[in-house]
């Protein structure tokens, strides 16, 4: 009896003891811990709704903690409400940061990287095949997105060096094409610059006709680490030595468009060709932009935001600045993008007067202008997002126009082009001159009759008539 009683005193001391430790830890730390699970909660909260398995959502979200601050530990929700109910008064609020903006602005959800093998039309796809290291919330960044095979790929270390940001690239590689194309990114990553792995995921597909021999699971990729001291195998490739060129295969441009676009992870995207080349800072000064949420942002149409290009030629630098790019203009070294190949093909609203406006702090819309007048056949490259409509994969690249219908739909659906003004592209050193091609030019007579007699009346059903709208 005396006995019971003792320990039941003393299992009551303990349990004291243990409320109170409880308590003070709770209160102590408990509003950091709050603001961090917010946080969390929330990049978590952005990956469902999506149609991705359960497992696949696992990885993404361990991702996501590891690569973010470390303390950052979800737990129930309960917890949080017993800590401290009432909020802090908003006047302590700090100022919501660029991104917290541009979320709210965007209401985007983030995307997961996912491995699949899919078959997409004519083609099998290898989705995220060899991905990037890092992950991206949807308001972090700016992705580029882009196409190629395996002979472009000496534009990649240039091209991350002025973006620095994600990029998502679409390799086009039947047959033979395969092997060199995992060979070129092996080299890519192990040998070249430190920004490959961390920014750039691949995709990799072929026609149904053309599978390669061997295609390794994405897991087993990259077993050993490359040779360097190897030629780089997509320096100095002759067009002979492709199956692509061997097999008299099209280049499908647009089905490569398309996967770059789908499988980027932020809201805002950047597709492009790889030869193009952005001036530095893009992105953060863009998102800071849309940030500040005035004038022509807050039009109710649906927007891009279109970059001016240029060309520079074979020995010239590529220019840092528009203050550099107007300098080369005016000594001739630098000219607006295929005026000699296509003058018209690339004009732009309010081209003269943007090139005579000096260089300013950060980047605003300078104009904005509509697909139609002077400009009813513009095939700008601008940022977009994943709204917007994607590209007519019955186009190939030699058969040309293969930009066209996206810009119908464009028109039709009454998008305002927002002309960005400290921002720009420039193609890699070399300045295109006509060359006449009498295979291309029967393909882009073909084309046009494709285009003509089938894809445009299919435009007009789907996405209706305006005035002043042409494919
Ligand atoms: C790497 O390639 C070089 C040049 O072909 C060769 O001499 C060297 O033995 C190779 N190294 C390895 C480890 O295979
Ligand atoms: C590629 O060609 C250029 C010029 O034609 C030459 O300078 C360069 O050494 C070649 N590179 C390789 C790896 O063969
Ligand atoms: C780009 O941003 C970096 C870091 O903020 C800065 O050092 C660099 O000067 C900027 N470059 C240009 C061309 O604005
Ligand atoms: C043209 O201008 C650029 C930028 O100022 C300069 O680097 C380049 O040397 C100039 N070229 C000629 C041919 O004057």
């Amino acid at each position: 009896m005396y006995n019971n009683r003792k320990s039941f005193i003393i299992k009551i001391f303990v349990i004291l003891c243990l409320i109170y430790i409880a308590v003070h830890v709770l209160f102590s730390s408990g509003e950091p811990v709050i603001r961090e699970l917010q946080q969390s909660g929330r990049s978590l909260a952005g990956l469902d709704g999506q149609n991705v398995d359960a497992v696949a959502l696992m990885q993404d979200a361990a991702i996501q903690l590891t690569t973010s601050n470390a303390s950052r530990v979800p737990q129930p929700r309960e917890q949080l409400a017993e800590v401290k109910p009432s909020e802090a008064p908003p006047a302590l609020k700090p100022e919501p940061t660029v991104e917290e903006k541009v979320k709210l602005i965007t209401n985007c959800l983030d995307r997961p990287t996912v491995p699949k093998t899919q078959q997409r039309g004519d083609y099998w796809v290898l989705y995220n095949y060899v991905r990037a290291e890092r992950t991206f919330k949807c308001e972090e960044t700016v992705t580029y997105t882009t196409h190629a095979d395996f002979s472009f790929m000496d534009n990649l270390v240039p091209l991350l060096e002025r973006w620095r940001g994600p990029i998502s690239i679409a390799l086009h590689a039947p047959g033979t094409d395969f092997p060199k194309t995992l060979e070129s990114i092996a080299h890519l990553r192990d040998c070249t610059s430190a920004l490959v792995r961390e920014l750039v995921t691949f995709h990799i597909y072929f026609s149904t006709k053309h599978v390669p021999k061997e295609v390794p699971k994405h897991t087993k990729v990259f077993e050993e680490p490359y040779n360097c001291s190897l030629t780089p195998p997509y320096l100095n490739v002759s067009s002979d030595q492709m199956y692509k060129a061997q097999k008299k295969l099209l280049y499908p441009v647009n089905v490569g468009r398309n996967v770059a676009r789908e499988m980027a992870q932020t809201h805002y995207i950047l597709p492009s060709d790889i030869e193009l080349y952005p001036s530095p800072n893009i992105s953060t000064k863009f998102l800071e932009m849309v940030a500040t949420n005035v004038g022509p942002l807050l039009s109710k149409n649906p927007k891009v935001y279109v970059l001016h290009i240029f060309e520079v030629s074979a020995n010239s630098q590529v220019p840092e600045t528009k203050t550099m790019l107007k300098e080369m203009l005016m000594n001739g070294t630098a000219l607006p993008f295929h005026k000699k190949l296509c003058p018209g093909c690339h004009n732009i609203p309010k081209a003269k007067e943007w090139q005579l406006a000096p260089e300013t702090q950060g980047l605003h819309i300078f104009h904005v202008g509509k697909r139609n007048g002077r400009f009813i056949h513009w095939e700008p490259i601008f940022i977009g997002t994943h709204n917007d409509p994607l590209y007519d994969e019955r186009l190939s690249w030699e058969g040309k126009s293969d930009k066209m219908t996206q810009g119908y739909a464009l028109c039709v659906l009454n998008y305002d082009f927002m002309i960005l003004d400290n921002a720009f592209l420039v193609h890699k050193p070399g300045i295109k001159v006509y060359k006449k091609d009498a295979k291309r030019a029967m393909l882009a007579g073909k084309t046009n009759q494709l285009i003509k007699k089938i894809i445009f009346p299919e435009l007009k059903v789907l996405y209706g008539v305006r005035k002043g709208c042409a494919v």
